[in-house]
């Protein structure tokens, strides 16, 4: 199965790379804009002419479209740009999927929904809160409207190995609290912290799964429990960190760009399936939290 993933020098397009290249089954052609190093290709997603001529050389079966701009702050403040990235440069690959017969795997978020009637099943109306929700969603109606040959996996809070401190929000909350010594922290929002590890291996069991059942297409949640407040989360990184930093839980929302309180996906068809992978937090937690060690010491 040849697979050309966008995004590839991500947080989540990494973990990609990594498990689909130990898999002989793929051939995998990873995408990078800025970040472009360990074989993987230069393009920038908004030159249609470029992703145009690699994609009708390549001949992917299967476009696993992971880039996006996902920082919702940056989007509520340039909503152009996002859309550029997120919808319009979505719906051309999903084009190119369909004139080249390949199928179109679109990364998508919880954060299409607005929060207030959790658990989510994937036909649940939508209804974002801000620009990057919108935008993700604009992205899956663009593919929808161009292809039935698709599938959308909606995504939580990813974390996972990160190349920089403030990659992932393990690594954010990190620096927070070894800088702070009392510091208030969200406890409005219950989130689904989920390791892009996992994701990975979610994805490879889709793709496996596509290779075997042709009809295979549609709307799919993934997401990682218990869910953890980012003050919850601050209490476990603390813990592990063995800081001494004195912890507020802050009952209010969060300021910047609007968030939804509580996306609690419902991930039944995948779990149906057994097609998921789900490792604890306490465990999967280490991996950015080494990362973090590492860095702090190099700065
Ligand atoms: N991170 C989360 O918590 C989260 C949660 C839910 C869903 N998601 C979704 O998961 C997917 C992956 O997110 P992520 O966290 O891995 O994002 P990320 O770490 O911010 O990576 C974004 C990727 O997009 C690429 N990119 C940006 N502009 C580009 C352009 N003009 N042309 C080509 N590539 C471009 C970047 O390439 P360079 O860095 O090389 O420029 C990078 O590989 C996204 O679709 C996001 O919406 C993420």
């Amino acid at each position: 199965m040849k697979i050309l993933l966008t995004g590839a020098s991500g947080l989540l397009g990494r973990a990609l790379m990594k498990v689909l290249s130990n898999h002989n089954t793929f051939q995998i052609l990873g995408l990078a804009y800025s970040r472009v190093h360990n074989g993987l290709h230069k393009l920038n997603l908004l030159d249609k002419h470029a992703v145009t001529q690699l994609v009708t050389e390549y001949q992917p079966d299967v476009i696993l479209h992971s880039a996006a701009e996902r920082r919702p702050d940056v989007s509520q403040s340039d909503p152009e740009a996002t859309q550029d990235l997120n919808v319009h440069a979505t719906a051309h690959l999903a084009q190119l999927a369909k004139n080249t017969n390949a199928w179109m795997f679109y990364i998508s978020t919880n954060y299409i929904f607005d929060g207030t009637t959790p658990p989510y099943h994937p036909d649940a109306p939508p209804n974002p809160l801000n620009v990057y929700g919108q935008s993700k969603l604009d992205g899956e109606i663009a593919i929808q409207n161009i292809t039935d040959q698709a599938c959308i996996l909606r995504l939580p809070m990813l974390y996972g190995p990160v190349d920089f401190i403030g990659e992932d929000a393990v690594t954010t909350l990190a620096q927070s609290l070894v800088e702070t010594p009392e510091i208030k922290v969200d406890h409005w929002s219950p989130r689904f912290p989920t390791s892009v590890e996992d994701v990975a291996q979610v994805c490879r069991h889709i793709l496996e799964h596509k290779s075997q059942h042709t009809d295979f297409n549609g709307i799919f949640h993934w997401a990682s429990d218990p869910s953890f407040t980012k003050y919850e989360l601050a209490q476990k990184i603390v813990q592990e960190l063995d800081l001494s930093t004195t912890l507020i839980p802050d009952p209010s929302p969060p300021s910047g760009a609007p968030r939804p309180k509580n996306c609690q996906m419902d991930c039944s068809a995948l779990k149906n399936l057994g097609l998921g992978v789900q490792t604890p937090l306490q465990q999967a937690i280490q991996v950015p939290l080494n990362d973090f060690n590492r860095l702090r010491h190099t700065l």
